[in-house]
């Protein structure tokens, strides 16, 4: 297959261990919890899981432990479409872990324990770079070392490889790794991190995108919750809704949303229809849950914009 059409994915790989509870435990609070499980997430995984559900042509590169779940991640990772000969097994090192709460209202909150994710260091990048070389796009996130992606953007930029970011967990960016960055696709407490608007609107949407475009950003998608997505290209912004449907838990919405968006981008719609492809691959995500078990295939998908008409 040509560079155009693959896609190389850099990122995180953890367990998570799922509690839905009514609320959030509040400091010195205990909470009885109504349902305990164990599901297959990390923000990386998670968007390559969607990208390969959704038909991309994936390689991932990222770090597992070498413990049992470590194994079985692997296994279904192949089988979700992903060439994993770029996941490496650290030795004596455990599968990173997230610890989720999921409340009444199918809101999150979430601690990590990185493990194995910690050793997908800029000499790891180093022993994958042809993966990057090869792909078209690279998409990667804020879940494995800063150092790492910025070695990886470095390596995408200098083999015209184009470099997606989800900006996720939030935090503040320097302006080196964001001037190598193509498309970037923060929520709103991602965007106000990095550039410190607050965005409460279109209006401040709009703001906080030319303010990443004078980083040398060229095309900025600040994901809106149910409002949608605030679409700037070149500082040319619309928002595209959302569609509506009930969430039982928005685990790994943005995932979906950032994995299938790639995977139409490299099979050459447009942007506003790549969007539209994400909404509605996100859509079918929140309805399920948890992380990778609620990430849709390409049917399933498409028979949802059939349905949307
Ligand atoms: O974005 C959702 C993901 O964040 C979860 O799967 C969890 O592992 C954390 O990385």
């Amino acid at each position: 297959m040509s560079k155009s059409a693959k896609l190389a994915v850099l990122g995180s790989i953890n367990a998570d261990h799922i509690l839905n509870l009514t609320h959030f435990p509040r400091p010195g609070e205990t909470v009885i919890g109504e349902q305990y499980n164990v599901a297959f997430g990390g923000k990386g995984a998670n968007q390559a899981v969607a990208a390969g559900r959704a038909g991309a042509d994936i390689a991932f590169i990222a770090c597992l432990g070498d413990d049992a779940i470590g194994e079985r991640i692997r296994a279904q990772l192949a089988q979700d479409r992903i060439d994993t000969a770029s996941v490496e097994t650290v030795s004596g090192e455990p599968t990173g872990v997230a610890l989720i709460f999921v409340n009444g209202e199918g809101e999150n909150s979430i601690g990590i324990c990185a493990g194995a994710n910690a050793a997908l260091t800029p000499d790891c990048v180093a022993r994958h770079q042809q993966v990057i070389a090869d792909a078209s796009a690279l998409l990667m996130q804020l879940e494995s070392p800063l150092e790492s992606v910025l070695a990886a953007a470095k390596i995408a930029r200098a083999h015209q490889t184009q470099v997606i970011l989800n900006p996720a967990p939030a935090t503040s960016l320097d302006d080196e790794l964001l001037a190598l960055v193509d498309i970037i696709t923060p929520n709103e407490t991602e965007a106000e991190s990095l550039t410190g608007i607050a965005v409460a609107s279109d209006d401040d949407a709009a703001r906080a995108a030319e303010a990443l475009h004078a980083k040398g950003i060229a095309t900025v998608l600040i994901t809106l919750g149910r409002r949608g997505v605030w679409l700037s290209e070149q500082g040319k912004g619309q928002r595209i809704a959302g569609f509506t449907v009930k969430a039982v838990d928005t685990i790994a919405a943005g995932d979906t949303f950032n994995g299938a968006f790639i995977t139409a981008r490299l099979e050459g719609k447009s942007l506003h229809d790549a969007v539209r492809f994400a909404h509605a691959a996100a859509a079918i995500a929140v309805t399920r849950p948890g992380a990778q078990p609620s990430v849709p295939w390409r049917a399933e998908i498409d028979d949802f914009l059939l349905q949307q008409g």
